[in-house]
């Protein structure tokens, strides 16, 4: 098949990164190169497969399912990015796992399909047996039920992820994130992938989440349109953008691998990922029936066969170990206790650009046009620490979901989340003085 791709790929491995950069890449390359850190947007990806209107209908028929056939035909007519106008908030999440259902019946096909066109390979591959389908509604409606979703089951499907690499949730370490809009994606509701983490894997909490203390660089935001595939290395940092819009994003997402899953140890879902020929004669499926029926028996034995038969690969964490150590990451001046309070500093410590924390509860920060302001340090939405926040357009930036936050008016575009406060702070012989 002739591919007419519209690529646009960011390659790691030179410094400036930008995603301005725009060329492409030859199609028998983008696993290896996606595996290298390269993140690859292939526009109407799913509408030259051939499975756009297919997954389209699938989406309706499990809404349907949920809330009617009235509903369903309005979210047809209006697009998903209006289902939070549609629906009713508690019938969210009944949507979200019908949904589910009709396009996890779908998925061995489809996933089939995306191996054998966008990677170009005939060879067998592994893909996730459970894809996902992630319905973000505003953020300043799904609040309102903050309790329900807060569960670890809706993160990242109704809830938006906090800065992760998909290894912490025991998914193979060479494994390809695709990540499809079914609706139009915007920023302000898309993803952010943090390039300079690539190839360093961050310690995590117990609970799976980003310490207060990790700090790392800005992210990569994306617009896509219906049919649109982000395709990224799953061991990429990733984290879903708080939805400050005021349309859902709708989004279907899958893992793969094209050699042996390789996961770390002790991962309670590696038998969920299913060996599949990519070829679909007739002698392909006999083999990948004979295929996946020995893999059912071998699985229970896997761990006791040599090496080169086991039908995935288990590494010790040690192999893939963590990583924090890494000068590349902006690591503000620690300021942890009463004793390191700095509310007057040199006006040369505070370049344009750079956020600096001056106690454990303030940060300043030199805009564009030189002016200096003076801030509350923790994120109103998870408390993420603004310190290892950026600036975009006289906003801070949360690192975590990416949310702005005036510096004006220290509110967000999230009405629901408290303003963050703003501190009278003066600059005068070169010196900042914050006054607290
Ligand atoms: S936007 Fe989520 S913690 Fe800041
Ligand atoms: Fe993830």
């Amino acid at each position: 098949m002739t591919w007419d791709v519209d690529m646009q790929n960011l390659n790691l491995t030179e410094t400036s990164i930008s995603f301005q950069q725009t060329k492409s890449i030859p199609a028998n390359k983008i696993a290896e190169r996606i595996l290298h850190g390269e993140v690859v947007i292939i526009r109407k990806c799913l509408q030259k497969i051939g499975y756009f209107e297919c997954l389209q209908k699938a989406s309706l028929e499990g809404i349907q399912q949920a809330v009617g056939q009235e509903k369903a035909t309005r979210i047809k007519n209006q697009g998903f990015e209006a289902v939070h106008k549609i629906i009713d908030l508690n019938e969210l999440s009944d949507v979200s796992d019908r949904t589910y259902e009709v396009i996890r019946s779908l998925a061995p096909a489809f996933s089939k399909a995306l191996v054998k066109e966008v990677f170009q390979t005939q060879k067998p591959f592994y893909f996730e047996k459970e894809p996902n389908v992630r319905f973000h509604i505003p953020y300043d409606i799904v609040v309102k039920r903050k309790q329900e979703f807060s569960k670890f089951y809706w993160n990242g499907k109704i809830t938006p992820h906090g800065p992760h690499h998909d290894s912490w949730y025991q998914c193979p370490t060479n494994s390809i994130n695709i990540w499809i809009a079914m609706g139009t994606v915007t920023i302000g509701n898309g993803l952010n992938i943090y390039p300079q983490v690539h190839n360093k894997r961050l310690p995590c909490t117990p609970e799976g989440k980003i310490p207060h203390n990790q700090y790392f660089e800005s992210a990569l935001n994306f617009h896509l349109e219906p049919g649109d595939a982000l395709i990224f290395h799953g061991e990429h940092l990733h984290s879903s953008e708080i939805n400050s819009t005021d349309a859902t994003r709708y989004v279907i997402s899958l893992r793969l691998t094209l050699d042996k899953p390789n996961f770390l140890e002790s991962s309670p879902y590696r038998y969920d990922y299913i060996y599949s020929e990519c070829n679909d004669s007739f002698k392909a499926k006999c083999t990948e029936l004979i295929v996946n029926t020995s893999r059912q028996m071998l699985k229970k034995i896997n761990t006791i066969l040599p090496k080169q038969n086991q039908n995935y690969i288990i590494s010790p964490n040690a192999v893939c170990g963590f990583d924090d150590t890494s000068t590349d990451f902006p690591k503000p001046i620690p300021v942890e206790s009463t004793e390191d309070i700095k509310l007057a500093f040199d006006s040369q410590e505070l370049p344009i650009g750079k956020i600096r924390p001056v106690s454990p509860k303030i940060c300043v920060a030199r805009l564009d046009n030189n002016q200096v302001v003076a801030f509350s340090r923790y994120c109103p939405h998870e408390g993420a620490d603004l310190a290892g926040g950026y600036l975009r357009d006289q906003c801070i930036v949360c690192p975590w979901h990416n949310l702005p936050i005036s510096t004006e008016s220290g509110a967000s575009p999230c009405q629901s989340l408290s303003k963050l406060t703003i501190f009278n702070c003066t600059e005068d012989n070169n010196q900042v003085e914050v006054q607290s």
